[in-house]
């Protein structure tokens, strides 16, 4: 029997595909929407894959949604958005990163709570980077601090709802390959990433899908904004 119906962006790589891979195993239906479906999931029993790219909003509206009684949605896909200081910014990797940062899970959410029934739960795959400044990561901060708050505020509206972000930590991703590839110029704690991954710090995706699907699973529900990596 289906644990429940899980829709999550993102799922090519990193920790989307690691959420839904564990949420495969553990008997959920899962429904990937992103660019790349994911080759090794593609005949898995309960998966299917919607191609969408979500910084475009309009295709947003026009996705099919598999909903059942047990609905959760997870809004991954993300993306780093321009690695320079402010002033070099250009509009658009600003356009870029705030439609697939802040403007698709916005509105994939709004579908979701207005067309799903039944039980339903709201995960935003947030970032540590919200709360701290990160110099040359202006934009990519200022859209999961957006993110962040927005789903603070969601979660006053539906308070029977969990709704809630989750911060992974550093986690090994292609991300994070993208993040050591920047010069020390518009990213001054370059070397920082570089040393942390060489130490073998980084946390596996595999740890963040199995912390995130033990909250999913719990009565007891964290904080709106938490943490898969405790210290
Ligand atoms: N890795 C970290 O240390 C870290 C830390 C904090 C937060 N995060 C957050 O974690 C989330 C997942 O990132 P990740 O680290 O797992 O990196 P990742 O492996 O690069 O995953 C990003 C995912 O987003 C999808 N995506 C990118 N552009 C898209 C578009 N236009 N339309 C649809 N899907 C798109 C990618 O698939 P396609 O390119 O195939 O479309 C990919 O599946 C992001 O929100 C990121 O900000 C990561």
């Amino acid at each position: 029997m289906s644990k429940g119906n899980i829709i999550i962006t993102g799922v090519s790589s990193g920790i989307g595909h690691a959420i839904a891979s564990a949420a495969l195993s553990e008997g959920y239906h899962v429904q990937g929407i992103g660019r790349t479906a994911p080759s090794d999931l593609e005949n898995v029993s309960n998966w299917r894959f919607t191609a969408c790219d979500l910084t475009n909003l309009k295709s947003i509206d026009n996705l099919t949604l598999y909903l059942g009684e047990n609905n959760i949605l997870i809004n991954n896909a993300g993306t780093l958005g321009p690695v320079m200081s402010g002033e070099k910014t250009d509009t658009m990797s600003i356009d870029y990163c705030f439609r697939l940062n802040v403007s698709a899970p916005i509105r994939l959410t709004a579908r979701f709570l207005s067309e799903s029934t039944g039980k339903q739960q709201v995960y935003f795959t947030g970032s540590g980077a919200a709360e701290y400044p990160i110099s040359g990561w202006s934009v990519y901060c200022a859209s999961k601090a957006s993110i962040h708050m927005y789903a603070k505020v969601l979660s006053t509206e539906y308070p029977n709802i969990p709704i809630h972000v989750f911060k992974p930590g550093k986690v090994d991703t292609p991300m994070q390959e993208i993040i050591r590839k920047a010069n020390k110029e518009d990213f001054p704690a370059v070397s920082s990433f570089i040393s942390e991954y060489k130490s073998g710090k980084l946390i596996k995706p595999q740890n963040v899908a199995k912390y995130l699907l033990s909250v999913i699973q719990s009565i007891e529900k964290p904080d709106v904004i938490f943490s898969t990596s405790p210290l």
